[in-house]
């Protein structure tokens, strides 16, 4: 059974706990509510799928980099996935073992290549400047760097193209037919640079897993290239990207264990480690941004919820018309009839909503309404737009209890910003 469900009572449960009443006893403003228990069965799922394959889960940490979060995930074994310098030092402040972490990105800063050398973490080369400034950080740190190659197998993932990144156009990676000249280019540093693997990432919210085959498939095939110029690699990172169910349908969607028996056998046969890169479907069903009514209204043919919370701390449904499952968390009043409303929050932007079209009860004012599926790229992706300060953040142990993982950002917390200026 999944964290977050809503019983017969009409309550929303996390866990054992009413969201109604974890709303009752926390600070009067949106918020994020975890399961921790989650977090563990979804990591637990990964694990054993990978059972019998030499194999590192990579938690991609910009999913969510909540910091009690990731301390969790590393003491489950996870490593990580970072895109920034900040996201190195966060992941070295949380204890991950840098020998289990990848540092990736199409425009890495030679100050960050310069950390990541220093602290052993795996880095993926993602161009012709990219190999030119991880030479020079190798040097300045000393170190000789393990690299990965990233290579776009160009296979559409068929997802929404902001979401996408795999394929030949993409602004991420290396083009298969630039193979050659990097390989050159790497045996020309054998002080610097040691080649380990080969890297893809097709992108994100992947619903099929003959995607990642596809992939795997394509990517075995230049690993056979690599080794037969003498390279000793034994790395095959396939990213991350698998889909969740966030229509909340019922449909069936492939599981940890049909992503990784998709490409097993491809693995085995080349006995190479697999390194994955998971970040949503670790994370995000994990969690609700849980809201309070502000009132409801109608104009024209529309009538809307609106709530406190909204697209500065949740942009997912603005930026990519992304569905998240959207409930209230207690029984409507009694006379209350269910219509089509559109949930909005205050912002000054239409774009400002965080579902369209939804049947719903129509709510009373000041009852909690949620938006499920929240754990991944909605923290992340909070913004203090029109002044609204991030949310705090909750989280469920596993003996029932409520703890503050995060601190609600202040008023205070912004104008410090403007400390000792001449104002
Ligand atoms: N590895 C690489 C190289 C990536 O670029 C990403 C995500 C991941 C791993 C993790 O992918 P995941 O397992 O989470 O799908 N903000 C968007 C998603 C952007 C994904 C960016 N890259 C959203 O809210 O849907």
């Amino acid at each position: 059974t999944h964290c977050f469900t809503k019983k017969e009572d009409g309550y929303l449960y996390c866990e054992g706990l009413k969201v109604q009443e974890v709303m009752e006893a926390v600070e009067k403003r949106p918020f994020y509510l975890y399961s921790k228990p989650q977090i563990t069965k979804n990591v637990e799922a990964y694990k054993q799928a990978l059972d019998g394959l030499n194999s590192v889960i990579g938690y991609a940490i910009k999913a969510n980099n909540n910091l009690l979060i990731l301390k969790h995930l590393k003491e489950l074994g996870c490593g990580a996935v970072l895109v920034s310098g900040n996201e190195l030092r966060l992941a070295l402040l949380a204890g991950f073992d840098p020998t289990r972490c990848v540092f990736n990105g199409n425009g890495k800063l030679l100050e960050d290549l310069v950390l990541a050398a220093q602290e052993g973490v795996f880095v993926n080369i993602d161009s012709e400047f990219d190999l030119d400034n991880i030479v020079a950080a190798a040097r300045i740190a000393g170190k000789r760097v393990n690299v990965l190659l990233r290579i776009n197998p160009d296979v559409d993932p068929q997802v929404h193209p902001y979401v996408a990144t795999g394929n030949k156009n993409s602004k991420f990676g290396i083009r298969n037919e630039k193979l050659q000249w990097f390989l050159d280019a790497v045996k020309s540093y054998p002080d610097e640079l040691k080649l380990v693997g080969a890297h893809c990432h097709l992108g994100s919210t992947i619903t099929k897993v003959d995607i990642f085959r596809d992939a795997a498939a394509i990517m075995v095939k230049f690993i056979d290239e690599i080794r037969a110029q003498g390279f000793d690699i034994s790395y095959l990172n396939i990213g991350g990207g698998l889909g969740i169910d966030y229509y909340h349908t019922g449909a069936v969607l492939p599981t940890p264990r049909d992503l990784i028996d998709t490409v097993r056998e491809l693995v085995k046969s080349r006995n190479l480690n697999l390194i994955i890169e998971p970040g949503r479907s670790l994370i995000a069903n994990t969690c609700c941004f849980v809201n309070r009514v502000t009132g409801v209204k109608t104009n024209g043919t529309k009538n809307f919820i609106v709530i406190d919370g909204s697209m500065a701390e949740l942009i997912r449904p603005s930026l990519y018309d992304a569905y998240q499952h959207i409930e209230l968390v207690s029984p409507p009043p009694p006379d209350s009839a269910v219509s089509t409303f559109d949930v909005v929050g205050p912002v000054c932007e239409s774009a400002d909503f965080l579902g369209k079209n939804r049947e719903l009860p129509a709510p009373a004012r000041g009852s909690g309404l949620v938006v499920h599926d929240a754990g991944a790229y909605c923290m992340s992706m909070a913004s203090t737009y029109n002044l609204k300060m991030r949310p705090p953040e909750y989280w469920v142990e596993e003996d029932g209890s409520v703890a503050k993982i995060r601190h609600g950002e202040t008023f205070e917390d912004h104008m410090r910003l403007f400390e000792g200026l001449s104002i």
